[in-house]
């Protein structure tokens, strides 16, 4: 290090980040992890296995010892633990199809300054006002390999004991009505979400028998009704999507929606009120730049806003995933 303390280690190391990705991606591409799983513990085995020259069998696992992602056990190689959980194929964790939700988004992420330049003025829905039922249920069979995760945290998270009926907003595959009404053997749930994403909704739903408890509403939380019948309601990870006053909006009309002495939880990618974190946070509203939303990073304090504004009680705010969501929660005055 410099004498001053102050090198270009860190510098360095964000001009070349994107190596990092890059060996992801040709790992999961190779099946790298399922192979070592499957007991290809050498180079030579997984050269074998992952049909590629030894010389590049053995770049790959050198990266990917350093990344962390494979380790030593007893001379031989062996996945790290959450790559033996989430990156192995066939296993019922297995994140791959998350892991690689914004892999097309790459060429964009290196053209944004050209994007940035061009000032295109920002639409409310951006690339959710054309989808169609197959990007659709392309884009979920993303989410739902890591909400289902997140969907049974909220379930364990959040007492929802007495709660009668579940409004789940941009619910997408259903991942936290699915398991909040595995729950809660009294609890019903509505997913509402965008018209073409309510058919593979509706995929889920009867994949996890739960078809009877869940209904689903084709609707656009900015400008639709919502159901108001509901004593509770979740909007989970589509936060950085919309600015400040789409998002405040949303909130107060599930205010309104809500029957007396109901509860609402925005469990969101948000920032620190100062916005120096969470990174991942910053980056899905950077990302919004790309798609030609309005959408932007959340601070925790700007969402405990929307809630008071709205006129909910009681707002409190806690982490989710660490580094990742953040959950701010209130109720309406019974
Ligand atoms: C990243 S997904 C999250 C899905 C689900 N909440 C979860 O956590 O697994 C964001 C969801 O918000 C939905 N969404 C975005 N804008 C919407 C709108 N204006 N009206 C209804 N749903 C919307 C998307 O279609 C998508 O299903």
């Amino acid at each position: 290090m410099a004498k001053s303390g102050i090198d270009t280690t860190r510098l360095q190391h964000l001009a070349r980040a994107y190596t990092e990705s890059a060996t992801f991606f040709a790992a999961l591409d190779f099946e790298l992890f399922t192979h070592v799983e499957g007991g290809a513990g050498s180079v030579a085995e997984l050269a074998d296995a992952m049909d590629l020259l030894e010389l590049d069998a053995e770049r790959l696992v050198t990266a990917c010892l350093s990344l962390g992602l494979l380790e030593w056990q007893n001379g031989r190689l062996a996945n790290a633990p959450d790559a033996a959980r989430f990156l192995v194929k066939g296993e019922p964790r297995y994140a791959e199809a998350w892991m690689t939700f914004t892999r097309p988004d790459v060429d964009n992420w290196f053209r944004m300054s050209e994007i940035m330049r061009s000032k295109r003025e920002p639409t409310v829905l951006g690339m959710y006002a054309d989808l169609t039922v197959d990007q659709a249920r392309a884009y979920h069979s993303a989410t739902y390999s890591i909400g289902m995760g997140a969907g049974r945290l909220f379930a364990r998270t959040v007492d929802l004991t007495g709660r009668k009926k579940l409004l789940d907003l941009g619910g997408g595959s259903g991942a936290y009505s699915i398991n909040a009404v595995k729950t809660y053997p009294d609890l019903e749930a509505v997913v509402l979400d965008l018209p073409p994403v309510i058919e593979v909704t509706k995929e889920y739903l009867a994949e996890n028998g739960v078809s009877d408890r869940v209904s689903t509403l084709g609707a656009d939380f900015t400008a639709d009704d919502f159901p108001d019948d509901v004593d509770c309601a979740v909007m989970a990870s589509n936060l950085p999507i919309y600015d400040e006053a789409v998002v405040a909006k949303v909130i107060k009309k599930a205010h309104e929606a809500l029957l007396p002495g109901g509860e609402m939880h925005l469990v969101g990618e948000m920032v620190t009120d100062d916005r120096t974190g969470p990174l991942d946070a910053a980056m899905w509203g950077l990302f919004e730049a790309l798609t030609g939303g309005a959408g932007k990073a959340h601070t925790i304090g700007q969402c405990r806003g929307y809630f008071e504004a709205a006129g909910f009680e009681n707002v409190s705010d806690e982490v989710f995933v660490p580094g990742i969501l953040h959950r701010v929660f209130g109720t309406k005055a019974g």
